[in-house]
Protein backbone atom coordinates (compact mmCIF):
# COMPACT_ATOMS: atom_id res chain seq x y z
CA UNK A 1 0.00 0.00 0.00
CA UNK A 2 1.58 3.60 -0.76
CA UNK A 3 -0.27 6.34 1.03
CA UNK A 4 0.37 10.10 0.05
CA UNK A 5 0.06 13.03 2.83
CA UNK A 6 -1.16 15.88 1.47
CA UNK A 7 0.09 18.60 3.94
CA UNK A 8 2.63 18.13 7.05
CA UNK A 9 0.76 20.27 9.08
CA UNK A 10 -0.31 18.39 12.46
CA UNK A 11 -3.07 15.52 11.51
CA UNK A 12 -0.69 14.89 8.10
CA UNK A 13 2.33 14.95 10.14
CA UNK A 14 0.95 12.47 12.89
CA UNK A 15 -1.14 10.25 10.43
CA UNK A 16 1.33 9.71 8.07
CA UNK A 17 3.84 8.72 10.46
CA UNK A 18 1.47 6.27 12.78
CA UNK A 19 0.60 4.64 9.27
CA UNK A 20 4.41 4.55 8.23
CA UNK A 21 4.51 2.59 11.24
CA UNK A 22 1.77 0.28 10.75
CA UNK A 23 4.15 -0.78 7.89
CA UNK A 24 2.28 0.90 5.30
CA UNK A 25 4.91 3.29 2.88
CA UNK A 26 3.83 7.25 3.20
CA UNK A 27 4.96 9.98 0.99
CA UNK A 28 4.52 13.43 2.90
CA UNK A 29 3.87 15.84 0.63
CA UNK A 30 3.92 20.03 1.54
CA UNK A 31 4.24 22.87 -0.32
CA UNK A 32 6.29 24.82 1.96
CA UNK A 33 9.73 24.22 1.51
CA UNK A 34 11.24 25.35 4.80
CA UNK A 35 8.70 22.49 6.53
CA UNK A 36 10.13 19.57 3.97
CA UNK A 37 13.87 20.88 4.46
CA UNK A 38 13.71 20.87 8.19
CA UNK A 39 11.91 17.02 7.87
CA UNK A 40 14.58 15.83 5.99
CA UNK A 41 16.78 17.10 8.26
CA UNK A 42 14.97 15.22 11.13
CA UNK A 43 13.85 18.64 12.57
CA UNK A 44 9.81 18.22 13.81
CA UNK A 45 8.04 21.49 13.42
CA UNK A 46 5.23 21.06 15.80
CA UNK A 47 5.33 19.85 19.76
CA UNK A 48 4.17 16.51 19.98
CA UNK A 49 5.69 14.16 22.38
CA UNK A 50 7.35 11.22 20.90
CA UNK A 51 6.49 12.31 17.25
CA UNK A 52 10.63 13.04 16.64
CA UNK A 53 11.21 9.42 17.13
CA UNK A 54 8.23 7.91 15.55
CA UNK A 55 9.20 9.96 12.38
CA UNK A 56 12.96 8.90 12.84
CA UNK A 57 12.16 5.25 12.91
CA UNK A 58 10.28 5.28 9.96
CA UNK A 59 12.41 7.37 8.08
CA UNK A 60 15.43 4.98 8.85
CA UNK A 61 13.01 1.67 8.01
CA UNK A 62 12.41 3.78 4.20
CA UNK A 63 8.44 3.58 4.82
CA UNK A 64 8.51 7.69 4.94
CA UNK A 65 9.30 9.86 2.94
CA UNK A 66 8.94 13.84 2.36
CA UNK A 67 9.21 15.77 -0.53
CA UNK A 68 7.99 19.08 -2.25
CA UNK A 69 7.37 16.72 -5.79
CA UNK A 70 3.53 15.59 -6.07
CA UNK A 71 3.85 14.12 -9.42
CA UNK A 72 6.37 12.15 -7.93
CA UNK A 73 4.83 11.40 -5.06
CA UNK A 74 1.50 10.73 -6.81
CA UNK A 75 2.97 8.08 -9.41
CA UNK A 76 1.70 4.95 -7.94
CA UNK A 77 -0.27 6.08 -4.99
CA UNK A 78 -2.98 4.14 -3.99
CA UNK A 79 -4.71 6.70 -1.02
CA UNK A 80 -4.23 9.74 -0.94
CA UNK A 81 -5.17 11.64 1.62
CA UNK A 82 -5.80 15.57 1.92
CA UNK A 83 -4.56 16.98 5.32
CA UNK A 84 -4.68 20.69 4.80
CA UNK A 85 -5.55 23.54 7.16
CA UNK A 86 -9.35 24.51 6.95
CA UNK A 87 -9.06 27.88 9.40
CA UNK A 88 -12.18 29.59 10.40
CA UNK A 89 -12.94 32.43 7.24
CA UNK A 90 -12.42 35.99 8.73
CA UNK A 91 -15.71 37.42 9.00
CA UNK A 92 -18.27 34.76 8.87
CA UNK A 93 -16.87 31.31 10.24
CA UNK A 94 -17.48 29.09 7.78
CA UNK A 95 -14.62 27.12 7.27
CA UNK A 96 -11.94 28.23 4.52
CA UNK A 97 -11.80 25.37 2.12
CA UNK A 98 -9.61 26.95 -0.31
CA UNK A 99 -6.44 24.81 0.04
CA UNK A 100 -8.50 21.42 0.14
CA UNK A 101 -9.87 22.25 -3.13
CA UNK A 102 -7.00 23.52 -4.13
CA UNK A 103 -4.96 20.18 -3.53
CA UNK A 104 -8.08 18.45 -5.37
CA UNK A 105 -7.32 20.22 -8.55
CA UNK A 106 -3.48 20.31 -8.01
CA UNK A 107 -3.56 16.31 -7.67
CA UNK A 108 -6.43 15.61 -10.37
CA UNK A 109 -4.49 15.02 -13.18
CA UNK A 110 -1.64 13.49 -11.31
CA UNK A 111 -3.84 10.53 -10.13
CA UNK A 112 -3.69 6.91 -11.75
CA UNK A 113 -6.80 4.53 -11.76
CA UNK A 114 -8.16 3.35 -8.50
CA UNK A 115 -7.13 5.85 -6.67
CA UNK A 116 -9.00 6.40 -3.28
CA UNK A 117 -8.61 10.68 -2.07
CA UNK A 118 -9.86 10.12 1.36
CA UNK A 119 -10.51 13.84 3.10
CA UNK A 120 -8.77 13.86 6.70
CA UNK A 121 -8.75 17.76 7.14
CA UNK A 122 -12.20 18.71 9.06
CA UNK A 123 -14.45 19.64 6.50
CA UNK A 124 -18.13 20.38 6.69
CA UNK A 125 -21.11 18.31 5.20
CA UNK A 126 -20.82 18.43 1.66
CA UNK A 127 -17.28 18.76 0.66
CA UNK A 128 -16.42 15.46 -0.47
CA UNK A 129 -18.64 16.00 -3.17
CA UNK A 130 -17.53 19.10 -4.13
CA UNK A 131 -14.14 17.80 -4.06
CA UNK A 132 -15.25 14.25 -6.52
CA UNK A 133 -16.61 17.15 -8.85
CA UNK A 134 -13.76 18.92 -9.39
CA UNK A 135 -11.31 15.75 -9.69
CA UNK A 136 -13.86 14.74 -12.21
CA UNK A 137 -13.59 17.87 -14.41
CA UNK A 138 -9.79 18.35 -14.27
CA UNK A 139 -9.11 14.14 -14.87
CA UNK A 140 -12.05 13.30 -17.26
CA UNK A 141 -11.98 9.16 -17.67
CA UNK A 142 -9.75 8.73 -14.12
CA UNK A 143 -11.25 6.14 -12.30
CA UNK A 144 -11.58 7.42 -8.64
CA UNK A 145 -13.28 7.31 -5.26
CA UNK A 146 -13.78 10.12 -2.92
CA UNK A 147 -13.56 9.20 1.01
CA UNK A 148 -14.23 10.66 4.19
CA UNK A 149 -12.19 10.00 7.41
CA UNK A 150 -11.99 12.72 9.86
CA UNK A 151 -9.38 12.63 12.28
CA UNK A 152 -10.32 12.14 16.36
CA UNK A 153 -6.70 13.43 17.72
CA UNK A 154 -6.09 15.53 20.81
CA UNK A 155 -2.61 17.72 21.06
CA UNK A 156 -0.02 16.08 23.50
CA UNK A 157 -2.00 12.28 23.01
CA UNK A 158 -2.02 12.70 19.18
CA UNK A 159 0.10 9.12 18.82
CA UNK A 160 -1.62 7.39 21.28
CA UNK A 161 -5.26 8.40 19.76
CA UNK A 162 -4.06 7.39 16.07
CA UNK A 163 -2.82 4.10 17.38
CA UNK A 164 -5.38 2.79 20.15
CA UNK A 165 -8.52 4.60 18.94
CA UNK A 166 -12.23 4.59 20.25
CA UNK A 167 -13.11 4.39 16.87
CA UNK A 168 -12.44 4.82 13.38
CA UNK A 169 -14.68 6.71 11.19
CA UNK A 170 -14.70 6.34 7.65
CA UNK A 171 -17.64 7.66 4.59
CA UNK A 172 -17.60 5.86 1.60
CA UNK A 173 -19.71 6.23 -1.27
CA UNK A 174 -18.78 3.09 -3.32
CA UNK A 175 -17.14 -0.64 -2.32
CA UNK A 176 -13.58 -0.19 -3.53
CA UNK A 177 -12.76 2.80 -1.24
CA UNK A 178 -14.52 0.49 1.56
CA UNK A 179 -11.89 -1.86 0.87
CA UNK A 180 -8.80 0.23 0.65
CA UNK A 181 -9.69 2.39 4.07
CA UNK A 182 -10.41 -1.18 5.55
CA UNK A 183 -7.24 -2.67 4.56
CA UNK A 184 -4.96 0.75 5.86
CA UNK A 185 -6.93 0.30 9.05
CA UNK A 186 -6.47 -3.39 8.84
CA UNK A 187 -3.76 -2.92 11.79
CA UNK A 188 -5.74 -1.48 14.13
CA UNK A 189 -8.83 -3.21 13.68
CA UNK A 190 -6.91 -6.24 13.70
CA UNK A 191 -7.05 -5.39 17.30
CA UNK A 192 -10.34 -4.57 18.37
CA UNK A 193 -10.40 -1.03 17.30
CA UNK A 194 -13.93 -0.45 15.60
CA UNK A 195 -13.89 0.95 12.36
CA UNK A 196 -16.89 2.34 11.44
CA UNK A 197 -18.47 2.56 7.70
CA UNK A 198 -21.28 5.30 6.66
CA UNK A 199 -21.70 7.43 3.70
CA UNK A 200 -19.38 10.41 3.05
CA UNK A 201 -21.86 13.16 4.56
CA UNK A 202 -22.27 11.14 7.97
CA UNK A 203 -18.57 11.08 8.45
CA UNK A 204 -18.30 14.45 7.29
CA UNK A 205 -21.04 15.53 9.77
CA UNK A 206 -20.12 12.81 12.40
CA UNK A 207 -16.35 15.10 13.20
CA UNK A 208 -18.35 18.02 14.05
CA UNK A 209 -21.40 16.82 15.91
CA UNK A 210 -18.52 14.90 18.16
CA UNK A 211 -16.32 17.92 18.70
CA UNK A 212 -19.72 19.83 19.00
CA UNK A 213 -20.91 17.31 22.04
CA UNK A 214 -17.76 17.39 23.62
CA UNK A 215 -17.20 21.39 24.00
CA UNK A 216 -21.27 21.31 24.68
CA UNK A 217 -19.84 18.65 28.42
CA UNK A 218 -16.94 21.55 28.61
CA UNK A 219 -19.64 24.08 28.31
CA UNK A 220 -22.23 22.39 30.71
CA UNK A 221 -19.87 21.67 33.72
CA UNK A 222 -18.39 25.11 33.65
CA UNK A 223 -22.07 26.49 33.82
CA UNK A 224 -22.50 23.79 36.84
CA UNK A 225 -19.81 24.97 38.65
CA UNK A 226 -20.53 28.27 38.81
CA UNK A 227 -23.70 27.37 40.18
CA UNK A 228 -21.82 25.11 42.42
CA UNK A 229 -19.98 28.46 43.44
CA UNK A 230 -23.34 30.43 44.18
CA UNK A 231 -24.75 27.51 46.30
CA UNK A 232 -21.71 25.84 47.84
CA UNK A 233 -21.68 22.49 46.65
CA UNK A 234 -18.24 20.77 45.06
CA UNK A 235 -18.22 20.64 41.54
CA UNK A 236 -15.88 17.63 41.61
CA UNK A 237 -18.36 15.93 43.81
CA UNK A 238 -21.33 16.75 41.28
CA UNK A 239 -18.95 15.89 38.39
CA UNK A 240 -18.14 12.19 39.87
CA UNK A 241 -21.91 11.93 41.05
CA UNK A 242 -23.15 12.21 37.39
CA UNK A 243 -20.36 11.35 35.46
CA UNK A 244 -20.56 7.57 37.06
CA UNK A 245 -23.80 7.73 35.03
CA UNK A 246 -22.07 5.69 31.77
CA UNK A 247 -24.77 7.37 30.16
CA UNK A 248 -23.19 10.59 30.55
CA UNK A 249 -19.45 9.24 31.05
CA UNK A 250 -17.05 10.73 33.57
CA UNK A 251 -14.50 12.70 30.58
CA UNK A 252 -14.50 16.09 29.61
CA UNK A 253 -16.37 17.20 32.78
CA UNK A 254 -13.21 19.01 34.24
CA UNK A 255 -13.90 22.90 34.57
CA UNK A 256 -11.88 25.17 33.81
CA UNK A 257 -11.55 28.19 32.03
CA UNK A 258 -13.01 27.52 28.88
CA UNK A 259 -12.05 25.20 25.75
CA UNK A 260 -9.50 26.93 23.23
CA UNK A 261 -7.52 24.96 20.83
CA UNK A 262 -7.57 24.52 17.09
CA UNK A 263 -10.62 22.40 17.14
CA UNK A 264 -13.91 23.25 19.80
CA UNK A 265 -13.52 26.84 18.67
CA UNK A 266 -13.48 26.95 15.37
CA UNK A 267 -15.87 23.50 14.78
CA UNK A 268 -18.70 24.60 16.40
CA UNK A 269 -18.52 27.87 14.02
CA UNK A 270 -18.35 25.84 11.49
CA UNK A 271 -21.06 23.47 12.35
CA UNK A 272 -23.04 26.27 13.59
CA UNK A 273 -22.90 27.91 9.64
CA UNK A 274 -23.58 24.57 8.40
CA UNK A 275 -26.70 24.74 10.26
CA UNK A 276 -28.00 27.74 9.35
CA UNK A 277 -27.14 26.82 5.33
CA UNK A 278 -29.48 23.92 5.63
CA UNK A 279 -32.12 25.54 7.81
CA UNK A 280 -31.58 23.17 11.12
CA UNK A 281 -30.05 25.93 13.38
CA UNK A 282 -28.22 24.40 16.27
CA UNK A 283 -29.29 26.53 19.47
CA UNK A 284 -27.45 24.28 21.63
CA UNK A 285 -24.74 24.37 20.19
CA UNK A 286 -25.06 28.21 19.75
CA UNK A 287 -25.29 29.11 23.41
CA UNK A 288 -22.20 26.60 24.28
CA UNK A 289 -20.17 29.04 21.79
CA UNK A 290 -21.62 32.13 23.40
CA UNK A 291 -21.17 30.88 27.28
CA UNK A 292 -17.48 29.56 26.02
CA UNK A 293 -16.52 32.83 24.96
CA UNK A 294 -17.96 34.93 27.86
CA UNK A 295 -16.21 32.56 30.10
CA UNK A 296 -12.64 33.46 29.26
CA UNK A 297 -12.91 37.04 30.22
CA UNK A 298 -14.91 36.50 32.69
CA UNK A 299 -12.26 34.05 34.56
CA UNK A 300 -9.90 37.58 34.43
CA UNK A 301 -12.64 39.38 35.97
CA UNK A 302 -12.82 36.64 38.25
CA UNK A 303 -8.82 37.20 39.21
CA UNK A 304 -9.72 40.82 39.96
CA UNK A 305 -12.85 40.32 41.89
CA UNK A 306 -10.61 37.78 44.07
CA UNK A 307 -7.83 40.81 44.34
CA UNK A 308 -10.55 43.02 45.33
CA UNK A 309 -12.49 44.07 42.26
CA UNK A 310 -12.10 47.72 40.56
CA UNK A 311 -9.59 49.08 39.06
CA UNK A 312 -6.27 47.51 40.21
CA UNK A 313 -3.53 50.26 38.83
CA UNK A 314 -0.23 49.38 40.20
CA UNK A 315 -0.76 46.04 40.51
CA UNK A 316 0.90 42.41 39.24
CA UNK A 317 -0.68 39.41 38.39
CA UNK A 318 1.83 36.15 37.92
CA UNK A 319 0.37 33.87 35.18
CA UNK A 320 1.22 30.07 35.10
CA UNK A 321 0.63 28.76 32.11
CA UNK A 322 -0.99 30.31 28.66
CA UNK A 323 -0.77 27.27 26.21
CA UNK A 324 -4.51 26.20 25.81
CA UNK A 325 -4.22 23.15 27.75
CA UNK A 326 -0.72 20.87 28.63
CA UNK A 327 1.29 19.21 26.75
CA UNK A 328 0.96 21.44 23.61
CA UNK A 329 2.81 24.67 22.82
CA UNK A 330 -0.35 25.84 20.84
CA UNK A 331 -1.93 29.19 21.60
CA UNK A 332 -4.67 29.28 19.50
CA UNK A 333 -8.08 30.43 21.30
CA UNK A 334 -6.58 30.04 24.28
CA UNK A 335 -8.09 31.10 27.17
CA UNK A 336 -5.02 33.13 28.69
CA UNK A 337 -5.42 35.27 25.71
CA UNK A 338 -8.49 36.82 27.14
CA UNK A 339 -7.79 36.64 30.40
CA UNK A 340 -4.71 38.51 30.18
CA UNK A 341 -6.40 40.97 28.03
CA UNK A 342 -8.44 41.68 30.99
CA UNK A 343 -6.28 41.55 33.50
CA UNK A 344 -4.26 44.65 31.58
CA UNK A 345 -7.87 46.17 30.68
CA UNK A 346 -8.21 46.64 34.52
CA UNK A 347 -4.58 48.19 34.65
CA UNK A 348 -2.67 45.03 36.78
CA UNK A 349 0.89 44.24 34.99
CA UNK A 350 1.19 40.58 34.17
CA UNK A 351 4.36 38.35 34.34
CA UNK A 352 3.87 34.73 32.86
CA UNK A 353 5.49 31.39 32.38
CA UNK A 354 4.41 28.43 30.45
CA UNK A 355 7.00 25.23 29.56
CA UNK A 356 6.83 25.53 25.89
CA UNK A 357 4.24 28.05 25.06
CA UNK A 358 6.08 31.31 25.58
CA UNK A 359 7.44 31.73 21.68
CA UNK A 360 3.55 31.41 20.60
CA UNK A 361 2.58 33.54 23.25
CA UNK A 362 4.70 36.27 22.19
CA UNK A 363 3.07 36.13 19.06
CA UNK A 364 -0.39 36.59 20.78
CA UNK A 365 -0.33 38.40 23.27
CA UNK A 366 1.74 41.92 24.57
CA UNK A 367 3.28 43.69 27.24
CA UNK A 368 3.55 40.69 28.54
CA UNK A 369 6.64 39.66 31.10
CA UNK A 370 7.97 35.95 29.74
CA UNK A 371 9.33 34.45 32.75
CA UNK A 372 11.85 31.65 32.49
CA UNK A 373 10.17 29.80 35.99
CA UNK A 374 7.50 29.30 37.76
CA UNK A 375 8.63 31.03 40.65
CA UNK A 376 10.50 33.83 38.29
CA UNK A 377 6.76 34.89 37.45
CA UNK A 378 5.53 35.38 40.73
CA UNK A 379 8.03 37.25 42.18
CA UNK A 380 6.54 40.73 43.81
CA UNK A 381 3.10 39.75 42.41
CA UNK A 382 -0.39 40.75 44.38
CA UNK A 383 -1.41 37.53 42.93
CA UNK A 384 -0.82 33.88 41.20
CA UNK A 385 -2.93 32.71 38.84
CA UNK A 386 -2.97 29.01 37.08
CA UNK A 387 -4.58 28.65 33.56
CA UNK A 388 -3.08 25.61 32.32
CA UNK A 389 -2.53 22.56 33.99
CA UNK A 390 1.00 22.00 33.00
CA UNK A 391 2.42 18.75 35.34
CA UNK A 392 4.71 21.32 36.70
CA UNK A 393 2.41 23.82 38.48
CA UNK A 394 0.69 20.63 40.44
CA UNK A 395 3.61 20.82 42.89
CA UNK A 396 4.41 23.88 43.26
CA UNK A 397 7.02 24.84 46.75
CA UNK A 398 3.92 26.50 48.26
CA UNK A 399 6.44 28.03 50.86
CA UNK A 400 8.42 29.66 48.17
CA UNK A 401 5.40 31.09 46.98
CA UNK A 402 4.10 32.58 49.01
CA UNK A 403 7.65 34.32 50.26
CA UNK A 404 7.81 35.98 46.62
CA UNK A 405 4.12 37.22 46.54
CA UNK A 406 3.32 40.48 48.26
CA UNK A 407 -0.08 38.72 48.70
CA UNK A 408 -1.02 35.11 49.50
CA UNK A 409 -3.66 34.82 46.89
CA UNK A 410 -3.51 31.49 44.53
CA UNK A 411 -6.36 31.59 41.91
CA UNK A 412 -6.26 28.05 40.32
CA UNK A 413 -8.27 28.12 36.81
CA UNK A 414 -7.62 24.65 36.70
CA UNK A 415 -8.28 23.20 40.35
CA UNK A 416 -4.99 21.64 40.73
CA UNK A 417 -4.95 21.99 44.37
CA UNK A 418 -7.09 20.97 47.35
CA UNK A 419 -8.24 24.15 49.10
CA UNK A 420 -7.02 22.12 52.64
CA UNK A 421 -3.31 22.15 51.83
CA UNK A 422 -3.37 25.89 50.48
CA UNK A 423 -4.88 27.44 52.97
CA UNK A 424 -3.05 25.74 55.40
CA UNK A 425 0.05 27.39 53.82
CA UNK A 426 -1.64 30.66 54.44
CA UNK A 427 -3.12 31.49 51.00
CA UNK A 428 -6.26 32.82 50.30
CA UNK A 429 -7.21 29.76 47.18
CA UNK A 430 -10.16 30.78 44.93
CA UNK A 431 -10.80 27.66 42.50
CA UNK A 432 -13.42 26.62 40.02
CA UNK A 433 -16.82 25.39 41.26
CA UNK A 434 -15.49 24.50 44.72
C1 LIG B 1 -9.94 18.08 20.46
C2 LIG B 1 -10.66 16.71 20.44
O1 LIG B 1 -10.52 16.07 21.73
C3 LIG B 1 -10.12 15.83 19.35
O2 LIG B 1 -10.84 14.62 19.30
C4 LIG B 1 -10.29 16.60 18.05
O3 LIG B 1 -9.92 15.88 16.94
C5 LIG B 1 -9.52 17.90 18.12
O4 LIG B 1 -10.03 18.67 19.19
P1 LIG B 1 -7.66 19.07 21.41
O5 LIG B 1 -8.17 20.40 20.92
O6 LIG B 1 -6.27 18.69 21.13
O7 LIG B 1 -8.59 17.88 20.84
O8 LIG B 1 -7.79 19.09 22.99
P2 LIG B 1 -8.72 18.46 24.12
O9 LIG B 1 -7.86 17.67 25.02
O10 LIG B 1 -9.91 17.80 23.56
O11 LIG B 1 -9.14 19.79 24.91
C6 LIG B 1 -9.83 20.85 24.26
C7 LIG B 1 -10.10 22.00 25.20
O12 LIG B 1 -11.07 21.65 26.17
C8 LIG B 1 -8.89 22.46 26.00
O13 LIG B 1 -8.91 23.87 26.09
C9 LIG B 1 -9.09 21.83 27.37
O14 LIG B 1 -8.46 22.52 28.39
C10 LIG B 1 -10.60 21.88 27.47
N1 LIG B 1 -11.17 20.87 28.37
C11 LIG B 1 -11.11 19.54 28.04
C12 LIG B 1 -11.79 21.26 29.55
O15 LIG B 1 -11.85 22.45 29.88
N2 LIG B 1 -12.35 20.30 30.34
C13 LIG B 1 -12.31 18.98 30.04
O16 LIG B 1 -12.85 18.18 30.81
C14 LIG B 1 -11.65 18.59 28.84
Amino acid sequence: MHIVMIGTGYVGLVSGSCFSDFGHRVTCVDKDQSKIDALLNGEIPIFEPGLDELVAKNVEAGRLSFTMNLSEALDDADAVFIAVGTPSRRGDGHADLSYVYAAAKEMAPLLRDGVVVVDKSTVPVGTGDEVERIIGEEAPGLKFSVASNPEFLREGAAIDDFKRPDRVVIGVNDDHAEEVLQAIYRPLTRNDAPLIAMSRRGAELTKYAGNAFLATKIGFINEIADLCERVGADVNDVAKGIGLDTRIGNRFLQPGPGYGGSCFPKDTLALLKTGQDFEAPLRIVESVVTSNDNRKRSMGRKVINAMGGGEQHGKTVGVLGLTFKANTDDMRDSPAISIVQTLQDAGITVRAYDPEGMEQAKKVIDNVTYCEDPYAALDGADAAVIVTEWDTFRALDLDRVKSLLKTPLLVDLRNLYSRKDVEEHGFTYVAVGR
